[in-house]
């Protein structure tokens, strides 16, 4: 084993209450595919990213609850395609809504508590065609589509997120346009930046209002922000700025209410503060910002790296848990997605085991950790990578029967989950 691996995992057994929550993260589309009429459908038909034509969750759910039941996983997050709720604006599709009632009766007659969030970055065609989410009916009509799917499920589900990642969202789609819309404008990404915490604002209070017992959570993924040349005082300026807006200010506006937005007066956001029971926390890398780049970051040259070129740093999701921990007092947290794309299974387990670590570590310093999603079950579509070699799931399938074979990976977690212990001779 390389010293870097050596150095970021376990030393000593690491305990998990029985209680701790152990599940995994999916999303609709990535899952599901199929010729859908959303944004990225199209991109594929102009041949700007694969094709998707689903991994087979979409009737196979079930059987895939219960293997990852039978594993010892609690908690499944899946995803609503918008879409296929409302393929047409104003036009809700009641046959979509049975099949997602569908899917969370299912994950709970499996022993799976269903986490249902209603976006994860595709966007219906009608919305493109009217103007997106940052367009002037975007808000209401996301939160007319919230309103009614809340409405179908709440009697299905009991967990709810608003929105996946809504800051990578909003960085990845307005600030840089690497993801659709592909808008690249700063005056945009704040005016999103507002809007994204105003929607979800608006859907806690829906989601309560059809179920005050409910749990809503928050799903941020922790970008870990450093200088590509840190002796460079710009860069380390840029650097900051980035992070106080792309980490702290939806952090600051959930404990407080006032939105702080760089360049603008800040906003006070009618039923921000305080709108999650839980707040989920994602983590991948950490990222290096130069002048004009972004690349992954770590603090040794020789650090392991993922099938997507990135540098493993656990450090990052450690202090990002115990970031969240101070910036939210008494909100627990739960890990809403961790993984990494590879088809090498010692990489995977080891890249979980370093996590868990770090999870732990950040748990004894004081972040009140709940639980650990895995990203994800099985082999899913990434985004512009398709089906290639960035494979995160912990399941494998045939792309022809799409059979399922589960990975080495997944033994590892059904053994560490039975066991309530990680151990370091379980990591290879
Ligand atoms: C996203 C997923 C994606 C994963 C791995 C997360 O930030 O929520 O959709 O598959 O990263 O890249």
């Amino acid at each position: 084993m390389s010293d870097a691996w050596t150095a970021l995992l376990p030393q000593e057994p690491i305990r998990f209450d029985p209680d701790f929550a152990w599940g995994v993260g999916s999303s609709a589309f990535q899952a599901e595919g199929g010729d859908v009429p959303n944004d990225w459908v199209d991109l594929a038909l102009r041949g700007e990213v694969p094709p998707n034509p689903g991994n087979g969750f979409l009737e196979r759910y079930a059987e895939d609850f219960r293997l990852l039941a039978a594993l010892g996983f609690r908690h499944y997050r899946l995803s609503v395609e918008w879409s296929r709720v409302e393929p047409e604006r104003g036009r809700f599709d009641e046959a979509a809504l049975d099949h997602y009632r569908a899917v969370c009766d299912a994950a709970s007659e499996a022993g799976l508590t269903p986490w249902v969030n209603l976006f994860h970055f595709t966007h219906p065609r009608w919305l493109v065609a009217r103007g997106g989410l940052h367009g002037p009916d975007g808000a209401d009509a996301f939160l007319r589509y919230a309103e009614r799917t809340v409405a179908a499920l709440a009697p299905h589900t009991r967990h709810w997120h608003s929105q996946n990642e809504s800051m990578v969202y909003v960085f990845g789609a307005y600030l840089v346009g690497q993801l659709p819309p592909k808008i690249a404008d700063g005056d945009i990404a704040i005016a999103m930046t507002e809007r994204v915490a105003r929607l979800h604002a608006a859907t806690h209070e829906i989601v309560k209002a059809r179920d005050p017992g409910s749990t809503v959570a928050t799903i941020e993924v922790y970008l870990d922000y450093h200088a590509e040349n840190p002796d460079d005082p710009a860069n380390s300026a840029m650097v900051a700025a980035v992070d106080a807006w792309y980490n702290g200010a939806l952090l600051e506006g959930l404990a407080t209410g006032v939105l702080p937005l760089p360049g603008r007066d800040p906003v006070e956001i009618p039923g921000l503060r305080g709108a999650l029971d839980v707040y989920g926390f994602n983590y991948y890398n950490a990222t290096a910002l130069g002048p004009s780049s972004v690349t992954s970051w770590s603090d040794r040259p020789d650090a392991p790296i993922d099938a997507m070129g990135r540098h493993v740093y656990p450090g990052g999701m450690e202090s990002g848990l115990l970031r969240a921990a101070r910036a939210l007092p008494g909100v627990p947290l739960i890990v809403t997605e961790n993984g990494c794309p590879t088809t090498d299974e010692t990489f995977r387990i080891r890249y979980v085991a370093a996590h868990l670590a770090a999870l732990d570590r950040a748990r004894r310093a004081g972040a009140d950790v709940r639980g650990y999603f895995h990203w994800t079950a099985v082999d899913n579509y990434e985004w512009e990578q398709g089906y290639s070699d960035a494979r995160f799931g912990l399941v494998g399938f045939d792309p022809q029967s799409k059979e399922r074979t589960p990975k080495r990976s997944a033994q590892f977690f059904r053994d560490l989950i039975a066991r309530g212990e990680l151990r370091p001779s379980d990591v290879p």
